[in-house]
C-alpha cells in the first residue's frame, strides 16, 4: 500500500467473498433469488469476484441498467421512478424484467416491453425506516401503487411486484412481523402473481443474523403464494468490505484537536452526511482528535475517533465501511482529489483498478 497515493477507496476481496457467500447459502436455504442493488455499488471491477454468488442486478436509471447488462450479466431488473419516452425502447434492450413504479408509466409503456417480464412497484404504505428522507411510505409517497382499484387494473399486464419497505433493518422478528402484514393485506393479489421482489434493505450479512430463520421464512412465503421472490441486497451485499483510506494534512487545536484528511465526507462519504451519521473510525487509544475534511464545508466532519499515539501530519486513517452509497455518490465540490478506487486481493497484493485526474474533473464540466 505503501506506493498509493491517499485518498482512495480499498476493497478487501476475502470480504467481500464472505459476504457473497453468505448470499449464496440464503439462496440456496430459501430458493429466493438475490439481485445486487447498483445504486447502493457500482464498481463493476469486483463484478466478476460476485456474479457467481448473485443471480444478477437491479437498477434506478437507464445508465444502471446498462452497465448491470453490461458488466453483470445474468438476470437484469430494469426499474425506474420514471422513464422518459426516448429511453424506454433501449431500456426494454438491456432488461429481462422491467417494474413500473406508477399505473400511469405501466400505462404509458407497457406495451412497449410486452416482449420481457413486467412488474409493478407496490407500495404496503409502512416501512422500516426512521428516517423521513429515506422512507418510501412518507405521506404522499411517490414510490409504487397502494390503492387497490388501481392495482387490480394492472393485474392482466403483470406478472409481479416489487415491495421495498425495508431500510437497514437488522431486526428479523421485525421482517417476519412486517411480511405478515404484507401478506395479510396484499395476499389475495399476491396469489395472482409469479414473482414477488421484496427489495432491499435487509442486513442479512451482519454479525449474528439469523440468517436461516430469513431463509424458512422466505421458502415459507413463496410456497404459500406460489411465487418466487427476490431480494435486492445493496448495503448486506457489501458491507464491512472497504475502507477510505486517507491522510492527515494538518492539525488543529481550537479546544478540541482536529485533525485534516485529504479526503471530505461531502465529496466521498456523502450519505453520511445526508443522514446526519458519523463515520466509522479508530476508536483504540488515548488520543482523541477530530476527523475532519478538506473543503470549505464547516460541517464536513467525518466524526471523532481514537489513536494509542498522538497523530503525526501524513498519518494514515482507514475509514470503515466505505463502500455503499460511497463510490456511487461522489463528487467533484471543492475540486477535491477524487479517491482512486484499490482491490486488495486474496493473497494481499494491492492492484489499483482506477485513479482520477486534473482531466477527470475538467472533463466532468465544461
Ligand atoms: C427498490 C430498492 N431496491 C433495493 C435497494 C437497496 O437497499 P439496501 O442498499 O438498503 O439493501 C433500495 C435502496 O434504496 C431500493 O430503493
Amino acid at each position: 500500500m505503501a506506493g498509493l497515493q491517499t485518498p482512495f477507496y480499498l476493497i478487501d476481496a476475502a470480504a467481500l467473498r464472505r459476504n457473497m457467500e453468505k448470499v449464496a447459502h440464503l439462496r440456496e436455504a430459501s430458493g429466493a433469488r438475490a439481485l445486487l442493488a447498483l445504486k447502493c455499488f457500482a464498481t463493476w471491477s469486483v463484478f466478476d469476484l460476485m456474479r457467481d454468488y448473485m443471480d444478477g442486478t437491479t437498477s434506478s436509471s437507464l445508465y444502471e441498467l446498462r452497465l448491470g447488462h453490461e458488466t453483470f450479466g445474468k438476470e437484469t431488473h430494469a426499474y425506474s421512478v420514471a422513464w422518459a419516452d426516448h429511453e424506454i425502447d433501449e431500456a426494454v434492450g438491456y432488461a429481462d424484467k422491467i417494474i413500473f413504479n406508477s399505473l400511469s408509466q405501466l400505462d404509458r409503456f407497457g406495451d412497449k416491453a410486452r416482449g420481457i417480464t413486467t412488474g409493478l412497484r407496490l407500495n404496503p404504505r409502512f416501512s422500516t425506516s426512521g428516517f423521513d428522507l429515506a422512507d418510501p411510505a412518507r405521506p404522499f409517497s411517490r414510490l409504487g401503487e397502494w390503492d387497490r382499484d388501481r392495482l387490480e387494473s394492472a393485474m392482466d399486464r403483470i406478472s409481479g411486484v416489487m415491495i421495498h419497505y425495508n431500510c437497514e433493518n437488522r431486526d428479523f422478528d421485525l421482517f417476519d412481523s412486517q411480511l405478515t402484514r404484507i401478506e395479510t393485506e396484499f395476499g389475495d393479489i399476491l396469489k395472482r402473481l409469479d414473482w414477488v421482489s421484496l427489495g432491499g434493505g435487509i442486513h442479512f450479512t451482519g454479525e449474528g443474523y439469523p440468517v436461516d430463520r430469513l431463509a424458512d421464512r422466505l421458502k415459507a412465503f413463496q410456497d404459500r403464494f406460489g411465487v418466487q421472490a427476490y431480494l435486492e441486497p445493496g448495503e448486506a451485499s457489501i458491507t464491512g468490505t472497504t475502507t477510505l483510506e486517507v491522510s492527515v494534512l494538518d492539525i488543529i487545536d481550537n479546544g478540541k484537536k482536529v485533525a485534516i484528511v485529504d479526503s471530505s465526507i461531502e465529496a466521498h462519504m456523502l450519505d453520511l452526511l445526508i443522514y446526519r451519521e458519523t463515520a466509522k473510525l479508530p476508536q483504540d487509544g488515548a488520543h482523541e482528535y477530530q476527523i475532519a475534511g478538506k473543503t470549505c464545508l464547516a460541517g464536513d466532519i467525518f466524526g471523532d475517533a481514537r489513536f494509542p499515539q498522538p497523530l503525526q501530519i501524513g498519518d494514515r486513517i482507514s475509514i470503515a465501511d466505505a463502500a455503499g452509497y460511497t463510490m456511487v455518490k461522489k463528487n467533484w465540490f471543492n475540486g477535491v482529489a477524487m479517491p482512486a478506487i484499490a482491490i486488495r486481493d486474496d493473497d494481499g497484493t494491492i492492484r489499483t483498478v482506477r485513479d482520477f485526474s486534473y482531466d477527470d474533473y475538467k472533463s466532468s464540466l465544461s
